[in-house]
């Protein structure tokens, strides 16, 4: 059994992200199973070369974790030969410039969802690493949970019948910052930072629908900026000019309508922070991040509508748990282990930067149809 090395650019290892999900619990979670097995028999060794802004952090980070390749210069990480793979966790206002020298310096593209700001630059991005040859790919990371896997397993299995619909539940209260910290990033609140709740979550809701259920064809969304004024990471207060609420109407082909409240200021009554529930003539789901329950057509029962009396039965009790039935690694890691793959042994992978600009398509088009009141069709993306 032969190790081999890939080196591979971590750019924005100091935020939540690149840190906890990427590097920790993905390319150091690989290299300390002893590399990713290859088909051969042979392993693949992760070589992460740190980049972010602050050399103090970057020092601590690569102390911790017995590295030693790190900078604060882009430039000088991507002419590196050895570095095979850039990989980008900033925050998103600065990825496409970025992603755009590294395609230019001929590495392989992974990236943070969304992939760009706009669609015209995620598109011309798409364009670019097809153009350069070099592989490309963007983090679904909600694919790879127990739960939507879990989800994903009964469509296949036929399980709904005909799909009617999908209820999307997503959000937690993210505290104002001045009484108790907030436990995101302001940028996130800050539209010229490239914040807002539809920019970050509808790429996701994107690829859920898409991969699971089916192709959105239209959109029909309502935005807010619920709490105008927040304190920022040092106690001042700034003004919330991104939107920190959103309800989208998603029609999918096939007629499967799915509706997915996202939202930092709502407060948890459900089991898990986003919950789908899926009916269909034959059954339903509510799936979540790790579980996933299921009342079948024959198991259903029948409630009757009086509000004079109080409600004696305990719907809750009368899903059952659908069984893991695999062992599911960490969703980042998973997805990881696919693309070094698809680098490597060219093995298929079909999230693409071409499925991240469809997700910024949907995060363009639910703002546009918020600011102007109407549905929206979703043109298709040719390449
Ligand atoms: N896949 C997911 O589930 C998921 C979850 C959260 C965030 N994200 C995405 O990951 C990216 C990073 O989000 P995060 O929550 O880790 O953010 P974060 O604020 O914790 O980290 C941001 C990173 O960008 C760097 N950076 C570069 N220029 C910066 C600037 N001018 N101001 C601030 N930071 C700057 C920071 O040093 C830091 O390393 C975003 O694009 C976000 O959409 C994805």
């Amino acid at each position: 059994m032969a190790r081999s090395t890939i080196g591979i650019i971590v750019n924005g290892v100091t935020g939540r992200m690149g840190y906890r999900q990427h590097l920790v619990r993905s390319l150091l979670a690989i290299r300390d199973s002893g590399g990713l097995p290859l088909s051969g028999g042979d392993r693949l060794v992760p070589e992460p070369i740190l980049v972010g802004r602050s050399e103090a952090k970057l020092t601590e980070i690569a102390n911790r974790h017995g590295l030693t390749e790190w900078t604060t210069d882009l430039s000088a990480a991507l002419a590196r030969p050895d570095a095979a793979i850039y990989f980008d966790a900033q925050i998103t206002s600065h990825r496409e410039g970025a992603i755009r020298a590294a395609i230019d310096a001929g590495k392989h593209i992974y990236t943070e969802k969304p992939v760009a700001e706009g669609l015209s630059g995620a598109v011309d991005l798409a364009r670019a690493a097809d153009a350069a040859g070099v592989k490309h790919g963007v983090v679904q990371d909600k694919l790879f949970l127990p739960g939507l896997r879990k989800l994903d397993r009964l469509v296949k299995s036929g399980f709904f019948g005909r799909i009617l619909s999908v209820r999307g539940e997503f959000g937690y209260w993210v505290f104002e910052g001045d009484w108790q910290p907030a436990q995101r990033p302001s940028w996130n609140y800050r539209a010229a930072d490239g914040g807002g709740i539809v920019v970050d979550m509808f790429p996701h809701w994107h690829y859920v629908l898409e991969q699971i259920f089916g192709p959105v064809r239209a959109v029909t969304a309502r935005v807010s900026t619920h709490i105008p004024r927040r304190w920022d990471e040092s106690g001042q207060p700034y003004e919330a000019t991104a939107d920190d609420a959103a309800y989208g109407v998603f029609e999918l082909e096939g007629g499967v309508i799915a509706q997915i409240n996202s939202s930092w200021a709502v407060r948890v009554f459900r089991d898990e922070l986003v919950e789908f529930q899926v009916d269909g003539t034959e059954g339903s789901a509510v799936a979540g991040l790790r579980r996933c329950r299921v009342q079948h057509r024959a198991a259903t029962p029948k409630p009757v509508w009086n509000p004079d009396l109080p409600a004696t039965e305990d719907f809750r009790s009368q899903w059952q748990e659908v069984p893991d039935n695999e062992e599911f690694d960490n969703g980042f890691k998973a997805q990881w282990e696919l693309f070094l793959r698809h680098v490597v042994e060219d093995h298929p992978y079909t999230w693409d930067l071409w499925a991240g600009a469809r997700g910024v398509q949907l995060a363009e088009l639910g703002l546009r149809s918020a600011r102007e009141g109407r549905r929206l069709v979703v043109p298709e993306l040719v390449a």
